[in-house]
């Protein structure tokens, strides 16, 4: 049996061969990557005529987020440069990757946020793991924009997704779903935000589709929050809002790279509401038993609303859809990221009983 050394796992150990490293690099892995790929019988029997829709949940990653896959990378190399500092912005899914992948490399990591819009679990991830955090008066994109001028000295490395080690880090994930499935889907969903993770992806596609590991690449289709979705409109928006703060993006760094992908891979992008958004994450944790943010629903949602209003949905692959299509959504990160959104947006009262047998039966009414 092949077993790989405990010491060396994680995706760069697993996509070694295909990733910018080389024997000497330093790796810095909390075992990031090989997330499951769930089979969602109930998103393919609303797809209908033989679909199959499955879940990449990568919520399971170590800190809760896909954003490890890409900072394994960043951070072992930064530390092959011998950089003592890192720095990023975000909206709290970076930061927490970041402040983790940081202290375990011994580096020091630095976090501007967005005052006042960052998740209570996200926050609590980026203070535990040991990170400086600078909360701005400002969004998001300001943040970035900070970040590029105090990155360009020496004493930092930037870590956010405009790193190209993030993007190489992060298109494992599309090799591990060719991996399992043994073929590429026929369509990709996912959310954007700043819009690394669609670029990586494609990239992680073309690449395995060009060295035959799968015989067609997937149609991108990308899913932006309504009040933040600059690529959709074409335009920056000045005062990005939504209630999926992982992805209250006015101004992607990614923009051009990502209407790239969408259009080699004949793909689209679409909005999807925040009521569409908290209703696809109730929903898919109540019927598959997959808790996943509001940023991360927004892949479902997209699915849920083009299925809905076939006729009115955007041109591309999810008006079209090919009878017994294989479908993959990516679930970006875990639902105990932010509880207080769906805590605030429903009403959870537990039913309440006396401490004894008899009354906790008849509260239930047996
Ligand atoms: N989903 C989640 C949970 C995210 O945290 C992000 C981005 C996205 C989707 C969008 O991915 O930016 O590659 O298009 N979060 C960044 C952060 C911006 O700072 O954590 P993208």
């Amino acid at each position: 049996m092949f077993r790989q050394p405990l010491h060396d796992r994680g995706v760069i150990a697993r996509y070694r061969a295909h990733l910018p490293v080389s024997a000497t690099t330093p790796v810095v892995s909390l075992n990031e990557g090989s997330t499951p790929l769930i089979h969602s019988s109930r998103l393919s029997a609303k797809v209908g005529r033989g679909c199959e829709v499955y879940i990449k949940y990568e919520g399971l990653n170590p800190t809760g987020s896909f954003k490890d896959r890409g900072m394994t990378m960043a951070i072992s190399k930064a530390a092959e440069a011998g950089k003592k500092a890192v720095i990023c912005a975000s909206t709290g899914n970076t930061s927490a990757a970041a402040a983790a992948y940081a202290t375990r490399a011994g580096m020091e990591c630095v976090v501007l946020l967005p005052a006042g819009k960052i998740s209570a679990g996200k926050l609590a991830q980026a203070f535990v793991y040991g990170s400086k955090v600078v909360a701005i008066d400002g969004n998001f994109d300001d943040a970035l924009n900070l970040v590029r001028e105090i990155g360009a000295r020496d004493e930092f490395e930037v870590v956010n997704s405009i790193n190209p080690f993030r993007i190489e880090g992060q298109k494992t994930a599309a090799f591990e779903i060719i991996d399992e499935l043994g073929d590429a889907p026929d369509i990709h969903i996912l959310p954007v935000g700043n819009a690394g993770n669609i670029t990586a992806y494609w990239k992680g596609y073309v690449e395995y589709h060009n060295l035959a590991c799968s015989t067609k690449r997937p149609h991108m289709a990308g899913f932006q929050a309504a009040g933040s979705a600059p690529i959709f409109y074409g335009r920056v928006v000045t005062a990005p809002d939504t209630v999926a703060t992982a992805i209250r993006i006015g101004n992607p760094a990614s923009w051009d790279q990502a209407k790239a992908a969408i259009h080699d891979s004949a793909g689209s992008i679409d909005i999807v509401t925040d009521h569409e958004i908290l209703e696809a994450q109730a929903w898919l944790a109540a019927n598959e038993g997959i808790f996943v943010e509001p940023a991360s629903a927004a892949s479902v949602a997209g699915l849920l609303k083009a299925l809905e209003n076939r006729e009115n949905a955007v041109p591309g692959p999810l008006q079209n859809m090919a009878p017994e299509s294989t479908l993959v959504l990516t679930v970006t990160g875990h639902g105990l990221k932010d509880i207080d959104t769906p805590l605030k947006h429903r009403s959870f009262a537990p039913l309440t009983a006396a401490a004894t047998t008899e009354a906790v039966l008849r509260t239930l009414g047996y």
